[in-house]
Parts: C-alpha cells; sequence; structure tokens
C-alpha cells in the first residue's frame, strides 16, 4: 500500500514524553449500545483523571462523526472505517503521551480486535458499558430508538443491525445495578496500576 515512504525517526519518544508526564498513556475504550452510558462514564472518568493531573483527551461518537468522519454512516463498512481512524487517531494521541478515552459503539467484535492491534494490546483497555436493550430504549436520550422502530432509521444498533458483546473485557459495567459513581470507581481501581507503573 504506502510505496516509497520513509519513517523518519524523531528523538523525543513516547517514553520520554510519559516520563515527563509521570504518567503512562494508553486507550481507554468504551463500547456498549447507543444510550448505554458510555459518554457519559468516560467523561466522569476524564474528569477524575484530569483531576488528578493526568493529561487526557476525550474521542467520541457524535462528535467525530461531525469532523474527520463526517462521510461516514453506519453500514458495516462505514463503521469499520469509523473505528480503524478512530484507533489510528488514539494511537497518535498514546504516542503524545494521553490517557485517551473513547466512547463508540463498535458493534463488531473484528473491529475492536483491530484497535488492540493498532495501539498495541499492552496500551488497550476495553470497557463494555452494558445496559439492556430494553433499558436503552426506555431512555431513549436521542430519540433514535423511537425512530427505529417506525423504520425511519435503518442499520440502528440493537434494532436492525447486530451488536457482537465483548467475551472478555477487561471490565464490565452494568450500568442498571452500579451508579455512575461507582462505575467511575470501578474504572478507576482497574487503571491505577496501569497508570502509574513505572513512575512510583
Ligand atoms: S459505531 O457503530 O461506528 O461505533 P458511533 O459510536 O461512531 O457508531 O456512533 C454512534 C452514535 O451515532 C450513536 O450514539 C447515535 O447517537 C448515532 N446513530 C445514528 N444512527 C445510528 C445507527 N444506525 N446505529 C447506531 N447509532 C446511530
Amino acid at each position: 500500500m504506502a510505496k516509497n515512504i520513509i519513517r523518519h525517526s524523531y528523538k523525543v519518544s513516547v517514553d520520554n514524553r510519559r516520563d515527563l508526564n509521570k504518567h503512562n498513556s494508553f486507550l481507554l475504550w468504551f463500547t456498549g449500545l447507543s444510550g448505554s452510558g458510555k459518554s457519559t462514564i468516560a467523561n466522569k472518568v476524564e474528569e477524575a483523571l484530569h483531576q488528578l493531573g493526568i493529561h487526557t483527551y476525550s474521542l467520541d461518537g457524535d462528535n467525530i462523526r461531525e469532523g474527520i468522519n463526517r462521510d461516514l454512516g453506519f453500514e458495516p463498512k462505514d463503521r469499520t472505517e469509523n473505528i480503524r481512524r478512530i484507533a489510528e487517531v488514539a494511537n497518535l494521541m498514546i504516542d503524545a503521551g494521553l490517557v485517551v478515552l473513547a466512547a463508540f459503539v463498535s458493534p463488531y467484535k473484528k473491529d475492536r480486535h483491530n484497535i488492540r492491534h493498532i495501539v498495541k494490546d499492552v496500551n488497550f483497555v476495553e470497557i463494555y458499558v452494558n445496559t439492556s436493550l430494553e433499558e436503552c430504549e426506555r431512555r431513549d436520550v436521542k430519540g433514535l430508538y423511537k425512530k427505529a422502530r417506525a423504520g425511519e432509521i435503518k442499520n440502528m444498533t440493537g434494532i436492525s443491525a447486530p451488536y457482537e458483546e465483548p467475551e472478555n473485557p477487561d471490565l464490565e459495567i452494568k450500568t442498571e445495578s452500579v451508579t455512575i459513581e461507582q462505575a467511575v470507581d470501578m474504572v478507576l481501581a482497574q487503571i491505577k496500576p496501569k497508570l502509574y507503573h513505572k513512575y512510583e
């Protein structure tokens, strides 16, 4: 594919940047149905990390699809490309020394597997925000489920398109049985060793 491309090697490395920040950089990937609470949890986790002095950045489906991925829809191949681009962007941000929080439906196992490949296993934390379809539909914050049931939206995850559950996520949050504060604590407890490993 990329012919005659020779990487330039830069003097400042990811490890230099991590040393400067005094924390590691990696990707927290929140997957789950639309309306499951991914962005809400990611937002609170980022706030908590920021207060701890951690350098962060959040990527979110609804925002990214207005910009870099505005040419993509919800057909399987578009979702695959959506996730691939986000993973590449996240990879650059990891290299820049950030803790990246990404909240995307990412319904296909093979796409999530590809993220792990792009950013490397050690930099990938998969968080399954598990909220039942019934509950997402009951909340229907954006009114999308109603439209999907009325046939106004095609390929709606959970209704007319599949969601493939993660089999072995690093963390599973069942939002119907924990509070948002508990969910945030669960994420922080999961990542703290990873965050400061080498810097304590
Ligand atoms: S993904 O499947 O490619 O990962 P992404 O997370 O970027 O999806 O975008 C999902 C958001 O787009 C949802 O939160 C919802 O607001 C909106 N959306 C619009 N149409 C659909 C659809 N057909 N399926 C899922 N989400 C949709």
